[in-house]
C-alpha cells in the first residue's frame, strides 16, 4: 500500500451523474471550513436559498439543503409529508418513481400507481383524471426520469392535486439548472433535487423547497416523521430560526453548493437552460446521422440526458467499455425494462458544451463502428 497524495483520473463524466465539476466550484472546496454554527455559514446559506429559488422557480420562503444525496431530499419529502396511512399516488413511469413508491410504502403509505411504459410521459388529462379518481392526500412523481430520459409536465398534476387537498412531491434532481423547473407555477407544494447533475457540483447535498400551503401542512402535522435526522421542522430550528445544533454540516459541500450557484446566476439561467437545449439537440441530430434513433418522443424529451436506443446488434457494454477504455469516457446503459436497450448519456451542466458534444458523437461512431 503506498501513502503519497491521492491522485484520481480525470474522467470525461457524460454519463447520468456525477457530471463535471465547473473549476470554480473545486476551488471554493479548498476555502478553510468553518464551525457548523459561525455565523458565515449561515450566511452562506442564506445565499444558497436565495439563488436555488431563482432555480427552482419559486418565492418558497422554505427553502434549504438536506446533507445527503439526492435520495436524501427524496427520503426528506416523503419522511415529512407521508403519514402512516396516507394514501399516496404515484405516477410510475420510471426507476425514480419507483424508488419514491418504495420509500412511501416504507413510511406506511397506502400507494396506488398509475403505471405507465419506460420513457412514456402523462398527458394534462391523464394526469388530471388519475388525481380526481383516486383524490389522495400525497402525490408524487419524477419531472425529469433519469432512468428514461423523460420529462414529465407538472403543471396538471400541481394544481390538480391542490384541488382535492392533496400534496404534491416532485423530483427535480435531472432537470434543476438545466432545464425549467416550475415550482410555483405549476403549484408544486415540494420539490428536491440533488448537486451532482445540471447545477455541476459534486455529489452530497440535497436542495429542497417547500409552499407556504406545505410549511403549513407540517406545522399542523401530529405526528412525528420517523426520521429524526430528515425532520424539516428540527432542520428549521437549525439553519434558519434558532441556530439550534442538529447536525454537523458538511461546510466544504455547502461551499461547492454556493459556487455552483454563483457561476449560474453569472451565466444567467435562462442562458443556461438555452444552453442545455442547444446541446442537447446538437447531439441528437448528430445521432440521427449516424443513423441512431432516441427512446423518448421529441416533445418529451430531456435536455439534459439523452437516451439513443442501442442500434440492432450492438451490446451495449462492449461499446461503454471501448469509450472508457479509449477516450475515458463515462456513459451509462440502461437498466429494468430498458437494459440493454438504451444508452443514458448525460450533456449536463459544466459538461454541456459543443466541443463535448462533438467529442462525444465522434467517439460513438468509432465505438460503434459507423
Ligand atoms: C431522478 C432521480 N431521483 C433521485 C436520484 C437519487 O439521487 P442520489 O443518487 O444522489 O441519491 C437520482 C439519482 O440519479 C435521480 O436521477
Amino acid at each position: 500500500m503506498t501513502s503519497h497524495t491521492l491522485r484520481a483520473p480525470t474522467r470525461l463524466l457524460f454519463g447520468p451523474g456525477p457530471s463535471p465539476v465547473h473549476p470554480r466550484v473545486y476551488e471554493a472546496m479548498r476555502e478553510p471550513i468553518v464551525g457548523h454554527l459561525d455565523p458565515f455559514f449561515f450566511e452562506v446559506n442564506q445565499e444558497i436559498a436565495r439563488l436555488l429559488r431563482t432555480c427552482y422557480g419559486t418565492a418558497n420562503e422554505f427553502t434549504m439543503v438536506i446533507s445527503g444525496t439526492g435520495s436524501a431530499g427524496m427520503e426528506a419529502a416523503v419522511a415529512n409529508f407521508v403519514e402512516p396511512g396516507a394514501k399516496t399516488a404515484i405516477f410510475a413511469n420510471g426507476y425514480f418513481s419507483d424508488r419514491l413508491a418504495e420509500m412511501a410504502g416504507r413510511h406506511g403509505a397506502e400507494v396506488v400507481r398509475f403505471e405507465k411504459p419506460w420513457g412514456e410521459v402523462y398527458s394534462d388529462e391523464e394526469a388530471r383524471e388519475f388525481i380526481l379518481r383516486e383524490r389522495p392526500a400525497v402525490v408524487a412523481f419524477v419531472q425529469a426520469e433519469t432512468s428514461t430520459g423523460a420529462y414529465q409536465r407538472p403543471h396538471a398534476i400541481g394544481a390538480t392535486a391542490r384541488e382535492v387537498g392533496a400534496i404534491s412531491i416532485m423530483d427535480c434532481v435531472t432537470s434543476l439548472g438545466g432545464m425549467p423547473v416550475d415550482v410555483d407555477a405549476a403549484g408544486i407544494d415540494v420539490a428536491y433535487s440533488g448537486t451532482q447533475k445540471a447545477l455541476g457540483c459534486p455529489p452530497g447535498l440535497a436542495p429542497i423547497t417547500v409552499s407556504p400551503r406545505g410549511v403549513e401542512w407540517l406545522r399542523q402535522r401530529k405526528t412525528k416523521p420517523v426520521s429524526w435526522y430528515l425532520d424539516l421542522k428540527l432542520l428549521l430550528d437549525y439553519y434558519e430560526s434558532a441556530h439550534r445544533y442538529h447536525h454537523t454540516a458538511p461546510i466544504s459541500m455547502f461551499y461547492a453548493l454556493r459556487e455552483a450557484l454563483a457561476v449560474i446566476e453569472e451565466e444567467g439561467l435562462e442562458a443556461r437552460w438555452d444552453r442545455h437545449k442547444r446541446n442537447h439537440e446538437l447531439f441528437v441530430a448528430g445521432l440521427a446521422e449516424i443513423g441512431v434513433e432516441m427512446l423518448v418522443a421529441p416533445a418529451h424529451r430531456l435536455w439534459t440526458l439523452n437516451t439513443p436506443k442501442v442500434p440492432e446488434g450492438v451490446n451495449d457494454l462492449e461499446v461503454r467499455k471501448t469509450l472508457m477504455a479509449r477516450h475515458s469516457i463515462e456513459i451509462a446503459g440502461g437498466f429494468g425494462p430498458l437494459a440493454g436497450k438504451v444508452f443514458r448519456i448525460g450533456t449536463m451542466g459544466y459538461g454541456s458544451t459543443e466541443e463535448n458534444v462533438r467529442l462525444l458523437l465522434a467517439a460513438l461512431k468509432e465505438a460503434l463502428g459507423r
